[in-house]
């Protein structure tokens, strides 16, 4: 696999954590612009210094992307700081554990609103970015069982389903924009007679291959697990 260079791009990850950031540690010096986006200040700047840290040209914009005015605020500072979007990676997910026959109307909203409005939210904001620019990538991080309501709880593979169909008709839409969206699906691993989540490493690999793939859609790890 070619080495990623993105050092003339500009990439923002919306839900970033600890795990996220370490994708940019693994492109250094070549990491570019890295905006990052959450809506826990503390935790934003504590990720902000550590990437600045390592000498990377990185800022960081506060927002809940479950709110569009909170998105739209932090996009207006984020295109005041880069004039360019070339990679927007969309980490936030909420889980849920209420069953079908139970889960209330405000749970099943807290978790769309996230996991799929939420994406909605930025995306409508992305699009007119990278459109300038001639293109761009979006990765969508979720789970490789998010669509099976049997094995997760409803509301979040009902929101999946939902920003999967959402993505589908995006896709036919952007064709010829220079646009991709590539879903990645993070599953479990196999370890001896049970499983294990997946490791940080083995999480940025996968989002790295995505990135310089750029495939409609990627699973790392299974859910085929012999249990
Ligand atoms: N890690 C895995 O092994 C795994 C496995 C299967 C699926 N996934 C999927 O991968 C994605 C990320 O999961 P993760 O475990 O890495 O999550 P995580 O560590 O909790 O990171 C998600 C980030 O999104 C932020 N966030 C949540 N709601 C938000 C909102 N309304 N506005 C702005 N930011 C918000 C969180 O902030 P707070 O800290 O304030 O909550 C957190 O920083 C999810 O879609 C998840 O379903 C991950």
């Amino acid at each position: 696999m070619e080495p990623l260079d993105f050092s003339a791009k500009t990439s923002l990850i919306a839900g970033v954590s600890a795990d996220m950031i370490e994708i940019y540690r693994s492109l250094i010096p070549k990491a570019g612009k890295a905006g990052l986006m959450s809506r826990n200040e503390k935790k934003l700047d504590q990720l902000m210094q550590r990437l600045i840290g390592w000498g990377v040209d990185a800022a960081s914009f506060r927002a809940d992307v479950t709110d569009s005015a909170s998105v739209l605020e932090a996009f207006r500072e984020f295109s005041v700081w880069s004039k360019r979007l070339d990679v927007f990676i969309y980490n936030v997910g909420v889980v849920s554990n209420e069953s079908a026959s139970e889960v209330t109307e405000s749970e099943l909203s807290r978790v769309m609103s996230a996991n799929f409005f939420g994406f909605v939210n930025c995306f409508q904001l992305v699009m007119p970015m990278m459109k300038k620019t001639g293109g761009g990538q979006a990765v969508i991080i979720s789970g490789s069982s998010a669509l099976e309501p049997e094995r997760e709880s409803v509301a979040y593979a009902a929101s999946n389903a939902s920003l999967q169909i959402y993505t589908k008709a995006l896709r036919r839409e952007l064709a010829g924009t220079g646009i991709q969206i590539t879903e990645l699906y993070l599953g479990k691993m196999q370890s001896g007679a049970g499983w294990r989540w997946l490791t940080c490493e083995e999480i940025v690999a996968g989002v790295l291959r995505a990135l310089s793939t750029v495939p409609d859609r990627l699973t790392i790890g299974t859910m085929k697990l012999s249990e």
